[in-house]
């Protein structure tokens, strides 16, 4: 449980956690690699740890030494049949793009996660894989993990995604590093792109054109290091923080800024926000820089459409932002927000609701007003649930300490899960 109250100010530097992505295509990449991959900066929350386990019951070797990890690769048919069910947690990212490379092994796989990962939607993956020829099911056949898997010959496919999901674009292009050809996907709108970046790394042929993306089955991957930016979708807390609490400056150090990732601080920038790309460079071949964020004075604004995907975690902390913009704010096309980690358009209202602001949940995101015109109303402190979901519980930290009165979140230990160490850091600014 945490409590917070109204801080007045936030000042100094800081840097976030590895990126998640990144983390777990690191290891996964890694493991079907032959030789050894070596990441420096990997998230060390549980959901990769859940990817790191999976990996290990199947044989790899994976250790740590001096903030650095080791994979020992066992190339694309290294991987052997794992014991005990495999456990993805909390963990979507690890389910659905595990699967992908389930598919095409020569043993059986049970998948299986938490509460809420066995409710989220699985046939986005099982339909495209059983078009490949898998043979994937959904034990309670209810659409969702468990997942029996029993890995066979795939045949390459042109998949036509009907939703801009990274998870699912990774997930048909892992099955066709085992196809019989070419597999591409093309998706409504162009999500994160890291699986197209580190399988070319690792010497895959990825050919990616506008909204789709081809892979070639390849004959072995090769080891690298990687070295794992630090993730925007954690820095956006802070990003946020720094926005809107009153005479704050924060330097939030190496943060990639993929442009497939990088959606609020387009949407920050058109709100009025002021934030500064310090050190832009690139590191393993994904773009980062140190970002400065002030205090602001932010207006309303409509967010829809292809960005969506590209801010598609950060949308409760935007949400939050834009009770502090004056004039409305607009969320739309985020339908995908009610099948994450919890529904997050229902929790996020929910929460602000309760903390006195001005929304209304919509279908597929919100609509979110300053009290009076042009006067921006305070949030009064509140007892957040968060249904365990660690973006929840962030988004209301920085609520809390930025409303009247006391803040409290009772499952707050849930930011485990991508940003172990982030109340520190708040409390440390
Ligand atoms: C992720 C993709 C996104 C995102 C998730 C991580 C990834 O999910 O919400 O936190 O690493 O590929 P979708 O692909 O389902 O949108």
């Amino acid at each position: 449980m945490k409590s917070l109250t109204r801080k007045n100010s936030l000042r100094g530097t800081l840097t976030v956690p590895g990126d998640k992505s990144i983390s777990h295509r690191a290891i996964m990449f890694g493991a079907l690699a032959e030789g050894t991959t070596t990441i420096h900066g990997f998230l060390k929350g549980a959901d990769c740890l859940s990817t790191i386990d999976c990996f290990r019951k199947m044989g790899i070797t994976i250790e740590e030494k001096d903030e650095t990890i080791y994979v020992h690769g066992k190339g694309l048919h290294g991987l052997q049949e794992s014991k005990e069910i495999l456990n993805a947690g909390n963990s979507g990212t690890t389910t659905r793009l595990i699967s992908g490379i389930l598919a095409g092994q020569d043993f059986p796989t049970v998948l299986s996660g938490d509460a809420s990962l066995n409710s989220r939607p699985m046939k986005r993956i099982i339909t495209p894989l059983s078009m490949m020829n898998a043979d994937i099911t959904s034990c309670k056949d209810n659409g969702c993990a468990p997942l029996v898997i029993k890995g066979r010959p795939l045949k390459a496919i042109h998949y036509d995604s009907p939703v801009a999901s990274a998870q699912v674009k990774s997930c048909v292009l892992l099955a066709g590093l085992y196809a019989d050809g070419e597999t591409s996907v093309t998706e409504p709108a162009l999500s994160r792109d890291h699986t197209e970046r580190m399988l070319r790394s690792f010497g895959a042929t990825v050919r990616s054109e506008g909204r789709t993306c081809t892979i070639i089955p390849p004959k072995n991957l090769h080891g690298q290091h990687i070295e794992v930016p630090g993730d925007i979708s954690s820095a956006a807390f802070f990003i946020v923080a720094g926005l809107i609490t009153p005479d704050s400056e924060i330097l939030i150090k190496n943060v990639g800024i993929n442009d497939t990732r990088a959606g609020i601080l387009k949407v920050c920038e058109a709100m009025g926000g002021d934030i500064s790309y310090e050190n832009v460079r690139e590191e393993g071949g994904e773009p980062v820089a140190d970002l400065l964020v002030r205090s602001s004075s932010l207006h309303g604004t409509v967010i829809e459409g292809d960005i969506i995907p590209t801010l598609i975690d950060e949308l409760p902390v935007i949400a939050l932002m834009a009770c502090f913009a004056k004039g409305e704010t607009i969320i739309r096309d985020a339908h995908e927000l009610r099948v994450k980690e919890s529904d997050r358009i229902e929790i996020v209202s929910r929460n602000l609701l309760a903390m006195g602001a001005d929304v209304i949940a919509t279908d597929d995101g919100f609509i979110i007003n300053s009290r009076q015109k042009d006067e921006v109303p305070a949030l009064h402190g509140a007892s957040i649930e968060c249904a365990m979901d660690h973006r929840i519980a962030m988004t209301f930290a920085v609520a809390g300490i930025n409303a009247d009165g006391e803040t409290v979140i009772t499952d707050s230990d849930c930011v485990d899960v991508s940003y172990p160490g982030f109340f520190g850091q708040l409390e440390a600014l």
